[in-house]
């Protein structure tokens, strides 16, 4: 499948149902899915690929798969999606990678691969990252793609209530 985004190490396309293995080795790993209240189900994960390829249709992207150019497998999951903070809809970039693969610089690559995306193609003026607030190494890959925090709120995700901080990037020049 053709890749929407390359970088020098990886490839980015959208996921497709044979991708499935490589979702719930990230997405059912529990260290990974802390942030997010625990692993997901194999129905949650199958639910989680869908909603992408709704995405895909809607909105012309959602979360891409991320490709180690070098191996061709599928190390993590990267893109931007539409996201509500109170009452408005940003475009968040989004990004996880399975931990055999963290601390080797690829989720920022990838985001910020992801940021020149959504300003060069599809024009936007700002982008942004949600991120619980206990979520370092989340925040250490917005604050390496060129974003800062700008403000904080609280979500609502599987039934439990979450602080989270907001950052952003905005493009120069606007
Ligand atoms: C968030 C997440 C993707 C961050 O992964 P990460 O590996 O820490 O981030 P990067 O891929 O950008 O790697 C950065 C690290 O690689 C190191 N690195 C090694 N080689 C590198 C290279 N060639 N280029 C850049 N950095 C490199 C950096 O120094 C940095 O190390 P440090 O964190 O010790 O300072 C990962 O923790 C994850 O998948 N978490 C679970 C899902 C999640 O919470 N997603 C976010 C929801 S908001």
């Amino acid at each position: 499948m053709n890749s929407v985004l390359e970088t020098s190490r990886l490839l980015l396309r959208e996921m497709n149902q044979a991708d499935y293995p490589s979702i719930a080795a990230i997405v059912q790993e529990e260290k990974t899915m802390y942030a997010y209240e625990g692993p997901f189900s194999d129905a949650e994960t199958q639910a989680w690929l869908e909603k992408n390829r709704v995405r895909y249709k809607m909105d012309g992207f959602g979360l891409w798969a991320v490709i180690l150019r070098e191996t061709g497998l599928m190390i993590g999951m990267a893109g931007l999606s539409w996201q509500s903070i109170d009452q408005t809809q940003v475009l968040e970039i989004g990004y996880l990678f399975n931990k055999h693969y963290w601390g080797m610089g690829f989720a920022t690559e990838a985001a910020k691969a992801c940021k020149e995306y959504a300003f060069t193609v599809l024009d936007a003026k700002e982008v942004y990252s949600i991120i619980r607030d206990t979520n370092i190494a989340s925040m250490n890959v917005a604050i390496r793609s060129g974003m800062l925090v700008r403000s904080r709120f609280i979500k609502q995700y599987r039934g439990v209530l979450m602080p989270h901080l907001v950052f952003s990037a905005k493009r120069l020049n606007t």
